[in-house]
């Protein structure tokens, strides 16, 4: 190899530091939004939960509604955020659903039902009771999709609707075993992506 293109390897490195993107999970409060601005809302967006002065660009990885609570990552990767959205991540929500659901039911949320709206019908996924009232039924739904408000469309589509929703898991990320109270936030490092969700980042060069 030549000085000059050894040279000049070597000025490549020094100048082109590699960037460790930055994720976080925010256990997202109520009356947030997802949106970076949404100029007929009033509302907060969750990237006002960020420390201030970053100066990146951060994205979430899908949405929450805005009376949706729960775990959110939130990044400047952007591969992550496709690969978050693609389907390959399990996400587990805990809705509080209006009425006390029969069995039919239950089998329809599993099945699959039209989501309306052009979007087509849910995938077969499992759905667990957990708790039964006279006015309302608790229960889980384990989702790899992420249609805009699918849990409330599939609720709405058995004749119920939702009363709370929550997202309690992303992957191997559970909100039971985080110390994260509504509106916290944790970085999270690529290892930990790897593991909960199985992401490999790509590290970037500017
Ligand atoms: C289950 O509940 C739905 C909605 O209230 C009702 O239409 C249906 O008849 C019920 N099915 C059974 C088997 O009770």
């Amino acid at each position: 190899m030549s000085t000059l293109i050894k040279i000049f390897l070597l000025l490549l490195i020094i100048d082109l530091p590699s960037i460790s993107p930055l994720t976080f999970l925010l256990n997202k409060p109520l009356s947030y939004l997802c949106t970076h601005h949404d100029p007929l809302s009033p509302l907060p967006t969750v990237y006002s939960l960020l420390p201030p002065d970053l100066p990146q660009k951060f994205h979430t990885v899908g949405r929450l509604d805005a009376k949706t609570t729960g775990l959110l990552l939130i990044t400047d990767d952007v591969g992550l955020v496709t690969y978050g959205t693609s389907g390959a991540v399990e996400k587990i929500y805990r809705a509080t659903a209006m009425g006390a659901l029969n069995a039919t039911q239950f089998d329809t949320l599993r099945e699959g039902v039209d989501l309306k709206g052009g979007l087509g019908n849910s995938d077969p996924c499992d759905v667990k009771m957990i708790k039964s009232e006279r006015h309302n039924t608790v229960l889980e739904i384990t989702l790899m999709q992420g249609k805009n408000r699918q849990i409330r469309r599939m609720l709405h589509e058995i004749g119920s609707g939702v009363l709370k929703l929550e997202r309690t898991e992303i992957g191997g990320f559970r909100i039971d075993d985080l110390d994260l109270g509504e509106g916290d936030i944790k970085a999270v490092d690529e290892v930990e992506l790897d593991l909960m969700i199985g992401y490999k980042a790509n590290v970037k060069t500017r």
